[in-house]
């Protein structure tokens, strides 16, 4: 399976904080934005992961996060010249992808939870079609929403709704087979002007192979569009990081404990990065496991 992070739009939910670079490389409380993202495909196992930005913010997403090789992973880049819709990332990403299936994030989503781990395999043990998530919200206008039945079988899935049918979101964290290539092409510009990733869905569930994988109670996610999801979100992560020894996205670990890379190497990257609970983290690791 490939991963795709989609790390393009203008961020203009943010400025002037994103004024002069991308959303996903500014911080979550302690590390950048898209460290999440990768950290959850880094989960999954997947080892080659193509990162989609702008052509301003491509070379910065290089700059911070090289080939991959440091956390025995491969990053690819490609440029995606105007916000066209998640959708858009496979077509920029046709290339890549191949005849593989494939994984897409988006850059902006962050999930934790002692039960997200275990969820996230089971809907990545997929043989064709597509896997989506579902997330109880109390605001799911905001959100593309799912409808489904109780023995879990998807019955809607509609973008933004003014009358949602559920309260159930879709995070941006989706699963599909190669046909997706397909479907991204032949769908059409929603009325916002944008290629919607509901759309592709939608097309799944009326073959009927749209599944619905819900997150359980208690699993965190954050969608960091605004000013106040990003304080949120910075919150949440400095208070299980200092209340536990617990670290949220923190590649170097996840690399070194998925077997990507050895000890040497992870006490590498924690080198430079000493002077930080961060680094001090990675020091921990090396010598506890
Ligand atoms: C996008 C998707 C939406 C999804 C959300 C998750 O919304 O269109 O279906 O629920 O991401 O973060 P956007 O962030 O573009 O408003």
């Amino acid at each position: 399976m490939k991963g795709v992070v989609l790390a393009g739009g203008t961020g203009t939910r943010l400025y002037p904080a994103t004024m002069a670079c991308s959303k996903q490389l500014i911080p979550i409380y302690d590390k950048p934005m898209i460290y999440y993202s990768l950290a959850v495909l880094m989960l999954l196992g997947v080892r080659d992961i193509l990162i989609i930005s702008t052509s301003k913010d491509v070379p910065m997403f290089k700059d911070l996060l090289k080939d991959g090789e440091q956390f025995g992973v491969h990053f690819s880049y490609m440029v995606q010249e105007k916000p066209r819709g998640i959708a858009d990332a496979f077509i920029v990403g046709k290339d890549f992808i191949g005849t593989d299936s494939v994984c897409l994030i988006l850059g902006d989503n962050l999930f934790y939870g002692a039960d997200f781990e275990d969820s996230l395999n089971k809907a990545a043990n997929f043989r064709d079609g597509a896997v989506i998530f579902g997330y109880f919200v109390k605001n799911p206008k905001d959100f593309g929403v799912v409808e489904f039945s109780k023995d879990g079988k998807v019955l809607s899935i509609e973008e933004k709704p003014k009358e949602p049918k559920s309260n159930f979101a879709v995070p941006g964290l989706y699963f599909y087979d190669n046909d997706v290539l397909e479907i991204a092409n032949n769908i059409k510009y929603s009325n916002r002007g944008e290629l919607e990733i509901t759309a592709v869905n939608d097309i799944y569930l009326k073959r009927e192979k749209l599944r619905v994988e819900v997150l359980k109670d208690g699993t965190a996610w954050f969608d960091t569009g605004t000013h106040n999801d990003l304080l949120s979100a910075c919150n949440f992560v400095q208070s299980v990081q200092t209340r536990q020894r617990v670290y949220i996205g923190c590649l170097e670990e996840i690399a070194y404990k998925k077997g990507f890379i050895d000890k040497a190497s992870l006490l590498k990257l924690a080198e430079p990065m000493l002077k930080t609970d961060y680094g001090q983290h990675i020091l921990y690791i090396c010598e506890k496991y």
